[in-house]
């Protein structure tokens, strides 16, 4: 027979299932667990995004693990693996810094792509900034298709573990928006202003 103990933890860890599932919708296995290093600490940064253009506009260019030249011009310079295929790794240097990546998710749909992936520790030495150093991060990108197919929700999680959470924060949120709003000028989709979430204003102000 089951402690109470035990049940209590099972019931915990169906809630816990639950609301993962119901968060990311479908199956997408939650992969952001992190543990983190004594004095080092998870924090997490979420940011969401709206564009008016279609999915594909954003996922022509966001859909290979091994091409990250539109996140901050990261340069990938080394594979394994197949691309795409969770287990895959890249490595290559993105905001001054050396970085390693394992895919632990991918999820291509007509209407959805989502990702994940974990990042080993690095140091970022991002221009204007002080020197960040994180001890491992793990990221969850969602690109979906809204408003009949004319525009884009983007919804970025990133959980990191670092001795410097404010500094963690503020780094990775302007890298996300810096990186969305630019992807999204590239093509001529209008950045949204206070982030509305009408599709008849989104719709009003295509380009
Ligand atoms: C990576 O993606 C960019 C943007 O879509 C594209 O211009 C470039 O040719 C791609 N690089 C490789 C090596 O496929
Ligand atoms: C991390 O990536 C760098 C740059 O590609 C590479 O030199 C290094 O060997 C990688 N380290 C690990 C642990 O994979
Ligand atoms: C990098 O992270 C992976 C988990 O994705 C872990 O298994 C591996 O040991 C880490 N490597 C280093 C050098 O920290």
């Amino acid at each position: 027979m089951l402690s109470t103990v035990t049940c209590g933890a099972l019931a915990i860890a169906f809630i816990g299932l639950t609301l993962t599932s119901s968060v990311q919708g479908s199956n997408h296995p939650i992969s952001n667990d992190i543990v983190c290093p004594t004095n080092s600490h998870v924090s997490f940064v979420h940011n969401n995004y709206m564009y008016n253009a279609p999915l594909h506009k954003f996922t022509d260019i966001t859909g290979s693990f091994f091409n990250i030249s539109w996140y901050d011009s990261a340069a990938v310079t080394s594979t394994t693996g197949t691309d795409n295929v969770p287990g895959a790794t890249r490595s290559g240097t993105l905001a001054g810094a050396i970085f390693n990546q394992t895919l632990t998710a991918m999820d291509k749909r007509p209407d959805a792509l989502i990702f994940s992936y974990h990042g080993n520790g690095s140091t970022f030495a991002r221009r204007g900034y002080p020197v960040l150093t994180l001890d491992g991060y793990s990221e969850t990108m969602r690109f979906e298709s809204i408003c009949g197919g004319k525009a884009t929700y983007i919804d970025v999680l990133t959980y990191v573990c670092s001795d410097n959470q404010p500094l963690a924060y503020s780094a990775w949120s302007k890298l996300h928006t810096s990186t969305f709003d630019g992807l999204a000028m590239t093509f001529g989709a209008t950045v949204l202003a206070g982030r509305l979430s009408s599709c008849v204003l989104i719709l009003k102000s295509s380009p």
